[in-house]
């Protein structure tokens, strides 16, 4: 029997090993996850991704000023799309997989993948994730915010805050070499410090030439040094969905899509596109 031993980083014969050449080797030597070439990116395709991720960025900045009560998810869909094409993008979550619209729109116990529809209107009180992507002339560049609809009530407003938190404490940590468990780490330490739970079933993601790239970027994780090595040059997403309540959560079986916690408690959800350079992460949405 043979062993297949499953190496990422390759370089060509011939080619001098650079410094990062050597890092990334001697982990890979050692059993870790290491990415790919084809994950880095180049100056260019870096330049798109962040021009993409000015749409996407003035879509959430235009959404801020729809966020009322008794307005449609439709409605802030429908103004997202048009907004978008304006700027000469493309929504990518139309027709993705088939979903059916061109954000998602999150409402208070749903996690995430909501489908925004003429039927859901906002209600005062309410938190809601919009989470936006364009595609512009290739490039991908995805982010969400939550928004509250007036005012919540305290607890809520909290569970908001602290999921930002988390997001920027994770970003804060992923420097160049470290890997993407001890950003799962810190993230699952702030949300648990506060008692709240983070979702595992779903994942940050790299993103830039397609809308979901490798790596897995997960969010949950207790032990540092698992997953990939996060290299510079790498493009990826940080965005965790932390729960009021238990972690679990179901996908809604009408719409395939809408995912939901179990218990009915609200969950909330910050996300960015983010360059890992030389001496950290830069955002690009
Ligand atoms: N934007 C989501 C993410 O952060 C993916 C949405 S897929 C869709 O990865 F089809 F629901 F749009
Ligand atoms: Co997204
Ligand atoms: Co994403």
């Amino acid at each position: 029997m043979t062993r297949r031993i499953k190496r990422n980083w390759i370089v060509p014969v011939g080619e001098k090993l650079t410094e990062r050449d050597e890092i990334i080797l001697d982990y890979q030597a050692k059993g870790y996850l290491v990415p790919s070439r084809s994950l880095i990116k180049t100056e260019e395709q870096v330049e798109g991704i962040r021009e993409a991720g000015r749409i996407t960025r003035g879509v959430l900045d235009l959404v801020e000023g729809l966020i009322k009560d008794g307005v449609s998810t439709e409605y802030i869909n429908k103004m997202s799309h048009e907004y978008t094409l304006d700027h000469g993008g493309i929504p990518a979550p139309l027709n993705y997989e088939g979903f059916p619209k061109s954000i998602c729109t999150s409402i208070n116990d749903v996690v995430c993948h909501g489908i925004p529809s003429d039927e859901e209107l906002l209600f005062e009180g309410d938190i809601i994730n919009v989470d936006v992507t364009t595609i512009l002339n290739g490039y991908y560049a995805d982010a969400s915010r939550m928004y509250v609809v007036g005012e919540t009530c305290s607890e809520w407003q909290r569970l908001v805050d602290v999921a930002r938190e988390c997001r920027d404490i994770g970003a804060e940590v992923a420097k160049p070499y470290t890997f993407v468990g001890d950003m799962a780490k810190a993230i699952t330490n702030h949300a648990h410090k506060n008692g709240y739970t983070i979702v595992r079933e779903l994942c940050g993601h790299g993103v830039g030439l397609a809308f979901h790239e490798d790596p897995e970027v997960d969010h949950y994780g207790k032990r540092g040094r698992t997953g990939m090595l996060l290299v510079p040059g790498m493009v990826f997403t940080i965005e965790p969905m932390v729960n009021l309540g238990g972690r679990e959560v179901f996908v809604d079986e009408e719409d395939g899509w809408t995912i939901c916690t179990e218990d009915g408690e609200p969950s909330a959800q910050w996300e960015h596109t983010y360059y890992m350079t030389e001496n950290g992460l830069e955002i690009l949405t």
